[in-house]
């Protein structure tokens, strides 16, 4: 049977200490899990939330594996907008978990074709990722799998949409400084973790969100895709609920 758990929080702040409170449970359950993990606006606040608990000694990352969904192709090593530089910013070095255990797709591989498919392999290696954390994009996406006429399954080289151009923008300089090329978990690679958990906060999100949980499945709207996983739990502030129809 789906079960997909939707959860409306009032403002982004209780979104993200739920968030962070769902990620710490799962790590006491089970201190060697494995984690898939987001970039972008929307998880920061777990993060915030996570390295507080660590730093008051509640909780060890200390034997977490973690897979990052996504990484732009083509940044120097190091530049401020990679997700590498993202993660290790706002999450890694603040808390304690180990650089061996830390996984992200290599941008600047020479054979991208094979950094992706190693990719793969290093999560089966791990036993699969347990929990995915995703945030989602404007247009639906998931990681960078762009809306499209399919649902590409493993770990690829992906051409980013004009609309998330746009959007990730915000980051860099201009638009023109925005790579266009991504490498990103295939939507297989996300469906087959044993749980999800969703995030999205704000209006932007609202469309997104109601045409991802109530719409029809379409890899024109990738996040619909998770209508169709066993274990999803989405939580999400008021704004980005706000167009569902059936408002929990
Ligand atoms: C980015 C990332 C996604 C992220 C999404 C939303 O482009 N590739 O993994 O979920 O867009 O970002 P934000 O949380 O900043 O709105």
């Amino acid at each position: 049977m789906n079960v997909m758990r939707i959860i409306v929080s009032a403002d982004y702040d209780e979104m993200s200490k739920l968030a962070a409170e769902d990620v710490a449970g799962i790590i006491r359950e089970n201190p060697t899990v494995v984690l898939g993990l987001p970039t972008g606006s929307t998880p920061l606040g777990m993060y915030r939330n996570l390295i507080t608990m660590h730093k008051q000694g509640n909780l060890s990352f200390r034997h977490v594996t973690t897979f990052n969904l996504d990484e732009y192709i083509g940044l120097e090593p190091g530049h401020v907008n990679s997700y590498r530089y993202f993660m290790y910013e706002n999450f890694f070095k603040h808390v304690d978990i180990q650089e061996q255990n830390i996984n992200i797709p290599d941008g600047n591989a020479a054979d991208l074709e094979q950094e992706c498919m190693d990719y793969e392999a290093k999560i089966r290696n791990a036993g699969g990722i347990y929990l995915m954390v995703l945030g989602v994009g404007n247009n639906g996406h998931i990681g960078f799998n762009e809306p499209a006429d399919h649902f590409p399954i493993a770990t690829h080289v992906t051409r980013l949409d004009e609309s998330t151009i746009r959007a990730n923008a915000r980051f860099f300089r201009s638009p023109d400084e925005v790579p266009r090329l991504a490498v990103t978990m295939g939507i297989g690679s996300i469906m087959r973790s044993r749980r999800i958990l969703l995030l999205a906060s704000g209006n932007a999100k609202a469309r997104a969100i109601s045409a991802a949980l109530e719409g029809s499945v379409t890899p024109a709207l990738p996040a619909s895709i998770l209508q169709f996983h066993p274990d999803v739990t989405v939580i999400l502030d008021a704004e980005a609920a706000s167009l569902l129809t059936r408002n929990p």
